[in-house]
């Protein structure tokens, strides 16, 4: 008898600390009501998607999308500004409920992070000072480039760096292979802007619609689509990222794509933040 009242009294302190500890809270549908708020999470030096508007308070593409989210739900949004890398570690680590951040939906993040539907589709743009005007990736060997640290533009740029497995199994040479090309990784695509302008590096590859609204801000700066080995541009999809296996959620925030997209809520939110004014 005693022993049982000692059992379920650690059950019940074990529960209540857990809860009072914060984080540990899960992330479903429930939960997220039950505590009055979502929380996402985005890296917000990333115009038009996140950055930080005059106020200083998070905008975006992103920031609209999850009003709509945390709206359909009828609870607040707990908006976190973090490093881009951080992003992943923070659904699967259960702080966030979702992430959006202008993130593309690749097979190897899939693995970890379950994505939405797309909501915008992109490609590769590089980035130089006018006159330049790179556009073959073959362009940038021996040059200096820019990127943001694990985003994809990283990926598709350090992945030349080395031996390339090609699409029917054979490997060939990296184009930057033994070139001397340098490949300098920014915690903010802002950050590689300033770089850009002042002569450290040549060029900064990152996403077209980001790259668009750079160069509307910066007229010294001129973009381009970057062209692969074939000639073929390197097109993604953003989408919003749950942790893996959270179905519910996922499914709600489907619908308020689908219905952002019906109504053309989602085409307004674009044309409202892609003339976004980054603050240098
Ligand atoms: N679309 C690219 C990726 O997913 C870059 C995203 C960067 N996003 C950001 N908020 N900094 O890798």
């Amino acid at each position: 008898m005693k022993k049982i009242i000692k059992l379920i009294l650690l059950v019940v302190v074990s529960s209540f600390l857990i809860t009072s500890c914060g984080g540990k809270a899960g992330n479903s549908l429930t939960d997220i009501k039950e505590r009055g708020n979502i929380v996402m999470y985005t890296e917000a030096g990333f115009p038009p998607f996140a950055y930080r508007g005059n106020a200083g308070s998070v905008e975006g593409i992103d920031m609209d999308i999850s009003l709509e989210i945390a709206k359909e739900i009828g609870v607040a949004l707990n908006t976190q500004d973090v490093k881009f890398t951080s992003l992943i570690p923070s659904l699967t680590g259960g702080k966030a409920d979702f992430v959006a951040a202008g993130m593309t939906n690749t097979e190897e993040r899939s693995k970890t992070v379950d994505f939405s539907n797309d909501y915008l589709v992109a490609y590769q743009s590089v980035l130089s000072l006018e006159g330049k005007g790179y556009q073959k990736i073959s362009e940038l060997a021996d040059k200096k480039i820019g990127v943001q640290t694990g985003s994809t533009s990283d990926i598709i740029v350090s992945a030349e760096a080395k031996k390339v497995k090609l699409e029917d199994g054979t490997t060939v040479d990296g184009i930057f292979e033994n070139t001397g090309t340098e490949i300098k990784r920014y915690e903010t695509v802002l950050e590689a802007v300033q770089d850009l302008k002042n002569g450290r590096i040549d060029a900064i590859v990152v996403g077209s619609i980001v790259g668009d609204n750079l160069i509307s801000n910066n007229p010294d700066i001129n973009d381009e689509k970057l062209l692969d080995r074939d000639g073929k541009e390197y097109s993604e999809s953003n989408a919003i990222a749950v942790k893996k296996g959270n179905t519910e959620l996922l499914n709600l925030i489907n619908k308020v794509l689908a219905r952002l997209e019906e109504t053309g809520k989602l085409d307004e939110i674009y044309k409202k933040h892609a003339e976004s004014i980054i603050k240098n």
